[in-house]
């Protein structure tokens, strides 16, 4: 595991733009596609348009699979989804074709359907067996206030999950559904990287990285690839609870 604290937002996602830029020419001159999954939330919207603009030449776009973490339980036009702030950021302004990207089809007001259709996606795009898990290059990830990632937050049944791919998670503070990819799936990428920036993070982050707590009460605690590599890019008020060290 690797924490590297940027001094600023900029710097962060500057940091994380080297990092997809990195990672996606690694994965096609090694495998020939990279598959990356994308967070959501308002932290990685510089990122993203960051890839569509100053790092827009350096990345295998058609080479480029793109993939989400969580989704909220809307509509893809909706101000909620995190498929349309992705579009709005770069999909719409990059050279990749339709069937590049798999988008979560929320608009289903099923959202056990949601997840299952997901999970059907993800098995058809990285063929499986039974029991294994899809291994993506990359897995982009935030972090709340509360400590928690994707769709997965604490105290939540989705946390127990072990075989499913995809879940629809009810949030009871939220009287509501994400869907989202599971600790598994999680822990078998090649690559996850948090982006975490802003003062507000700043104790969960503490409790994550420093402190004892239990991980399903701060579940970013359970991401630990089982075989690779975790980075947490944090900016220094995300940062400002941490010990020196860190
Ligand atoms: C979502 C995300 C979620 C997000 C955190 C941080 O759908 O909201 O996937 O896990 O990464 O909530 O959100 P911010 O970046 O907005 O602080």
């Amino acid at each position: 595991m690797e924490v590297r604290t940027l001094t600023t937002p900029q710097e962060l996602f500057e940091a994380a733009a080297e990092e997809v830029v990195r990672t996606a020419n690694e994965a096609v001159t090694q495998r020939g596609r990279f598959a990356i999954a994308l967070s959501g939330g308002s932290t990685p919207k510089n990122l993203y348009n960051l890839l569509a603009t100053n790092a827009r030449t350096a990345l295998p776009w058609d080479r480029m699979f793109f993939f989400w973490g969580d989704e909220r339980h809307v509509p893809p036009a909706d101000p909620d989804s995190n498929y349309r702030m992705a579009d709005e950021t770069m999909l719409s302004k990059i050279p990749v074709a339709a069937g590049n990207v798999f988008r979560i089809k929320a608009e289903n007001p099923d959202a056990g359907a949601v997840a299952e259709a997901y999970e059907q996606t993800l098995r058809k795009f990285v063929a499986v067996e039974p029991g294994q898990f899809p291994r993506f290059d990359l897995i982009l990830l935030g972090m709340g206030p509360d400590g928690h990632t994707a769709s997965l937050f604490p105290g939540t049944r989705a946390l127990q999950e072990k075989s499913r791919l995809v879940v629809a998670n009810w949030v009871d503070k939220m009287k509501g559904s994400r869907i989202s990819v599971t600790l598994p799936v999680l822990n078998a990428a090649a690559a996850v990287a948090f982006l975490v920036s802003g003062t507000d993070k700043a104790p969960a982050l503490h409790a994550v990285l420093e402190s004892e707590a239990p991980g399903e009460q701060y579940p970013a605690k359970l991401v630990r690839p089982s075989d690779g590599k975790l980075i947490w890019l944090i900016d220094r008020a995300a940062a400002s609870q941490l010990s020196a060290g860190n």
